[in-house]
């Protein structure tokens, strides 16, 4: 596999060269390089590099022009102001460079790290016998986004849906289940939907018999002890729970077009077994203490309300563990076991002050070292048209699958519209991956923790910074394609470019550099911004630079091939946010 250089990172090199001869005696000179609108690039601290040599700002940068422009990259360089310099290459190094690209259709000469970490991400953990919600689609949409994007760069990752199967309400459910068998139709016999039915009607009528009647509360009470000594027939009905609610999970997960492996649902009861170990270090070190009985651990900066210390809860007084005791156990076996140098926790920003204390009492125990980052990727809530959180017109939550299947009934519209010549079937197919893509994209394309609203008018919209804006731009693209017929896209480096093309192609070459910058900062929405940028720059070269009736069979080629590489671009972009790019739309 190839590794093709950014002009970027080229043009940098060749720059820091320049100035090292120049300035010999500098200890670095990194220049600051950055797009710009004047020229392709503009190289700033050349002022404060001469400042420190006590050289003439503009002496120096006459001086690094010089020795810049030999050879066939730059096309020009410009002295401007006090040691700015603008720097344009050439359109021969731009073709050839994407022509580089081009050749490698994997990975667009994209390099992956030479050093990759392992990174345990821990995103889609809904919980049992409870519907899923629209906070964990963000986790698991999000989550999906930032785990193909690392695996680009070359990170190990491994996944980890810390589903919610374990806590006190399985007492209530299994004592009721005990004493309505049948209420729950074997997990081979239902799909998704009735399974999800079945767990709700059971959760709500044994919730009603737990509130209303004192003895069954005292027998769940006594159920959750037997569950929690290993019980038999007791773990066989709770293991009934699990693998029902498997069933909704992955229906639901199938709809989102989303991979979610069994071995990889690694739930809170999974840490069982570590918990007692996890309270014991914890008080033998001394970084928790008993307060009233139960194993607590304090820190300094974090207050509640009249300035009260709030303590992470290790292990409650009657002896059980609860939420932290799993994610500090899940840290020791992410740690130790699968040898994370990175963990990742795409939950809720609402529980941040809980990672807080989790990775910082992680931290005093040893288990997290500076060898090891751990970072919450809190996301904001979605929100209805009216700006609160998202709910039914009946203030109920939202059904996922029902939204999932709204967001493709729509979008059936949107295609039906364009479509001239797709059969029904094929209507069908489209509108789910548009559908679905809009609803992901609407998610990716904001600032994760930020709230956004949630508006399928405006998700599955042809216009502005839609998924199905990004999808046409594919599509049409296939459309130009097929119709060149014989003729194949081919780069003639020797060919004048337009400005819509060296816009087009320089932005074509910040895609690996845009896709590392915002894995390393886990912001899939620059990834979503690029490619937005990318479908805009095309269109601008659509209006200005016709691709089929160009000035000659070399230009035809030659723009067909920029056309394949922006389609292969956006393919691949939409890859790692999980969206698909139908052929034809
Ligand atoms: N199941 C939890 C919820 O629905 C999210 C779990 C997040 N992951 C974790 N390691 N605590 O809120």
């Amino acid at each position: 596999m190839a590794s093709v250089p950014s002009l970027a990172s080229t043009v940098h090199q060749r720059l820091a060269d320049a100035l090292t001869a120049a300035l010999p005696d500098a200890a670095s000179a990194d220049p600051l390089l950055r797009r710009s609108d004047r020229a392709d690039f503009q190289a700033n601290g050349i002022l404060a590099l001469a400042k420190k040599s006590k050289a003439n700002p503009r002496e120096l940068a006459t001086q690094v022009v010089e020795k810049l422009v030999s050879g066939e990259l730059l096309a020009d360089v410009e002295v401007s102001g006090p040691g700015f310099l603008n720097i344009t290459v050439s359109d021969r190094a731009i073709t050839e460079t994407l022509a580089a690209r081009y050749a490698d259709a994997d990975r667009l000469g994209v390099a992956p790290k030479d050093t990759p970490g392992t990174t345990v991400i821990d995103y889609a953990q809904p919980n049992v016998a409870k519907e899923m919600h629209v906070g964990h689609l963000r986790s698991a949409v999000i989550g999906d986004a930032l785990r193909g994007m690392l695996e680009f760069t070359g990170e190990r990752t491994i996944g980890r849906h810390h589903i919610g199967d374990w806590g006190t309400q399985f007492g209530m459910l299994i004592q009721y289940l005990i004493e309505h068998p049948g209420e729950l139709a074997p997990a081979e016999e239902v799909d998704g939907e009735q399974a999800m039915s079945n767990l709700n009607r059971v959760y709500k009528a044994s919730r009603a018999v737990f509130d209303s009647d004192e003895a069954f509360k005292e027998r769940a009470r006594k159920r959750v002890v037997a569950l929690q000594a290993g019980d038999e027939e007791t773990l066989k009905l709770w293991q009934q729970f699990v693998d029902e609610s498997k069933i909704y999970f992955y229906s639901v997960f199938n709809k989102l077009d989303m991979a979610v492996r069994d071995d990889e649902i690694v739930g809170e009861s999974a840490y069982n077994h570590l918990m007692p170990e996890t309270a014991r270090l914890l008080e033998e070190s001394g970084v928790a203490v008993r307060s009233d009985g139960a194993l607590v651990v304090f820190f300094d900066e974090i207050r509640g309300k009249d300035d009260q210390p709030v303590p992470l809860i290790v292990q409650k007084a009657d002896g059980g563990f609860g939420y932290a005791a799993s994610d500090l156990s899940a840290i020791r076996d992410r740690v130790l076991d699968l040898k994370a140098t990175n963990l990742l926790y795409v939950v809720d920003v609402r529980q941040s002050l809980h990672f807080k204390m989790v990775f910082e009492t992680a931290r005093r125990a040893g288990w997290l070292t500076d060898e090891v980052t751990a970072h919450n990727m809190g996301y904001g809530t979605v929100l209805g048209a009216d700006g609160k959180p998202f709910k039914t017109r009946e203030g109920e939550t939202v059904k996922l699958e029902d939204l999932l299947d709204e967001a493709t009934q729509r979008a059936a519209e949107v295609v039906r519209e364009k479509a001239r010549d797709l059969t029904e079937d094929e209507i069908q197919e489209r509108a789910a991956q548009v559908g679905i893509g809009a609803v992901k994209y609407a998610d990716l394309s904001t600032s994760p923790s930020r709230d956004y609203k949630f508006d399928l008018d405006q998700m599955v919209s042809l216009h502005g910074d839609t998924s199905v804006y990004l999808q046409y731009a594919y599509a049409r693209i296939q459309s130009i394609l097929r119709k060149a017929g014989e003729t194949r896209p081919t780069a003639h480096p020797e060919l004048e470019l337009a400005p819509a093309e060296r816009a087009l192609g320089l932005h074509l070459d910040a895609f690996g550099e845009t896709v590392f910058e915002a894995t390393a900062e886990y912001a899939p929405h620059k990834v979503a911004a690029y490619l937005y940028q990318l479908a805009s720059l095309l269109t601008k070269f659509y209006d200005q630079c016709p691709v089929l009736k160009a000035d000659g069979p070399a230009q035809v080629e030659n723009r067909l091939f920029l056309c394949d590489l922006t389609a292969r671009t956006l393919h691949q972009g939409m890859a790692l946010l999980g969206i698909r790019t139908p052929e034809r739309l």
